[in-house]
């Protein structure tokens, strides 16, 4: 209550005024605040003692029709409660979402400049910079069908058809890998459908296991001698310090560098020897082009991993791709294109990589990969020098 007065009358000083200020406000400027809100800005203290008021009829608009509560009734609950008959397929959704969404969220859900991502992101939950995405946070597809249904496109909400929401929902779950491409989302699919990551919410349970704890006694024993910062809010480093901690620790950041770099100089001549043969077309590229292949990955990132662990998802796993027969990554499931060609013998070299990335409609009519292509010709020497970084 008081910010709020503060805020409505700036200036005044002490509790008692500031009620006053606030029956002010309550008799003259505000007389038909709402109850509740009321009592939340502290625009109440008068009525305890005042008799209840008589509530007001003005006569004004008449009850909502069927059809108009109809209208508004669109909420959808975690079992499919609230769904309208329909149903979409993932290709369907594809062309919707290339066409409504793709601007503001990217082809794969990558995003485009700040708007907000909608793929990717699994495992990523405990990492110093999580990637909440559908696919790797949301708990219900219930709340990905509604927000789409009520809420996009984004300054045209409410003009897709209900086939429409359920053909793209279907298309992101199919962009974050968690159906196959022959998937139709319909009331019974949802209702068999579980989000990964709906196992990981759980009801507030802290009025049981935490409110016990609290005493509302402050421990005023045992008090350390000295503060001491044990651990820094680095990525955003609001922790606060004094000169000297700061000095410190610019040193410590420093003397760590260095032996970063000692050893990276130190592991060089043993990493060469191990690996003759190995690197000879990356061994051109150099970091620069590596780091900028890197950026142009993300675009690949929603269906392709590439390095440690990497796996195969809507895409197959990258590593060792340049040099290698096509359409051979153990367990992936390719396009019957993919496959004649890998019969044909087709070995991705750098030219052939540059060809398909180009234009990979063009390039492999049919294919699954359902990427428009690199236009620019550095993004396309940047990201083959990135792949043929990981070659093993
Ligand atoms: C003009 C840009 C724009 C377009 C086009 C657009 N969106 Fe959005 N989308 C946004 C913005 C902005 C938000 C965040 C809104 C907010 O947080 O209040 C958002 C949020 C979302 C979210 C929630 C993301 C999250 O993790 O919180 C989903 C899902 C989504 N959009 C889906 C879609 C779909 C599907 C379409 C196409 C039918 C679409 N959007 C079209 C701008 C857009
Ligand atoms: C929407 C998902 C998707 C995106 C985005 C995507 N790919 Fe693919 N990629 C695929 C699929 C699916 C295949 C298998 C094609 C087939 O079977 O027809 C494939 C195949 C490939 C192959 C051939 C692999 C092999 O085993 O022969 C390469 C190389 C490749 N992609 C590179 C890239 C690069 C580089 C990018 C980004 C510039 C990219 N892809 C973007 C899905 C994708």
């Amino acid at each position: 209550m008081s910010k709020l007065a503060n805020l409505m009358v700036p200036g005044v000083a002490g509790a008692g005024v500031m009620i006053g200020a606030a029956y002010m406000l309550a008799n003259t400027m505000v007389p038909e605040v709402h109850a509740p809100v009321a009592e939340t800005m502290g625009l109440t203290a008068k009525a305890e003692s005042a008799p209840a008021p008589v509530p007001m009829v003005y006569a004004l608009g008449r009850p909502a029709t069927p059809e108009e509560v109809a209208a508004w009734d669109i909420d959808v609950r975690p079992d499919g409660h609230g769904l309208p008959d329909g149903s979409g397929d993932v290709w369907t959704g594809e062309e919707l979402y290339i066409d409504n969404c793709a601007v503001c969220h990217g082809d794969f859900g990558e995003a485009i400049g700040r708007w907000p991502v909608l793929a990717g992101g699994q495992g990523s939950l405990t990492d110093d910079r999580p990637v909440k995405t559908i696919g790797s946070y949301w708990p219900y597809l219930s709340t990905v069908y509604d927000y789409v249904n009520r809420a996009m496109p984004f300054g045209n909400a409410q003009s897709l058809s209900d086939d429409e929401v359920y053909a793209i929902t279907a298309y992101l779950l199919y962009l974050n890998d968690l159906v196959d491409d022959d998937f139709v989302l319909d009331q019974e699919s949802f209702a068999a459908f579980e989000m990964p990551n709906q196992p990981a919410f759980y009801m507030d349970d802290r009025a049981d296991t935490e409110y016990a704890l609290f005493t509302g006694e402050p421990c005023m024993t045992n008090c350390a001698e000295t503060v001491q910062i044990t651990a820094r809010a680095a990525v955003v480093d609001v922790t606060p310090e004094d000169e000297a901690a700061r000095e410190a620790r610019a040193a410590a950041h420093e003397a760590e560098e260095a032996v970063v770099e000692v050893a990276a100089v130190a592991a060089e001549p043993a990493a060469v020897e191990a690996e003759p043969v190995a690197v000879t077309e990356p061994a051109a590229a150099g970091p620069d082009l590596i780091a900028a292949g890197e950026k142009v990955f993300k675009k690949c990132a929603a269906c392709h991993q590439v390095g440690d662990g990497a796996r195969n998802r809507s895409g197959p796993a990258l590593n060792n791709i340049l040099g290698h027969p096509a359409g051979a990554v153990d367990g992936f499931r390719y396009s019957s294109v993919f496959q004649d060609m890998q019969a044909a013998g087709l070995v991705w070299t750098e030219d052939e990589l540059a060809a398909f990335l180009t234009a990979p409609k063009t390039y492999a009519a049919g294919t699954k990969m359902s990427f428009r292509g690199l236009s620019d010709e550095e993004d396309l020497t940047a990201v083959i020098a990135y792949l043929g970084s990981f070659a093993e």
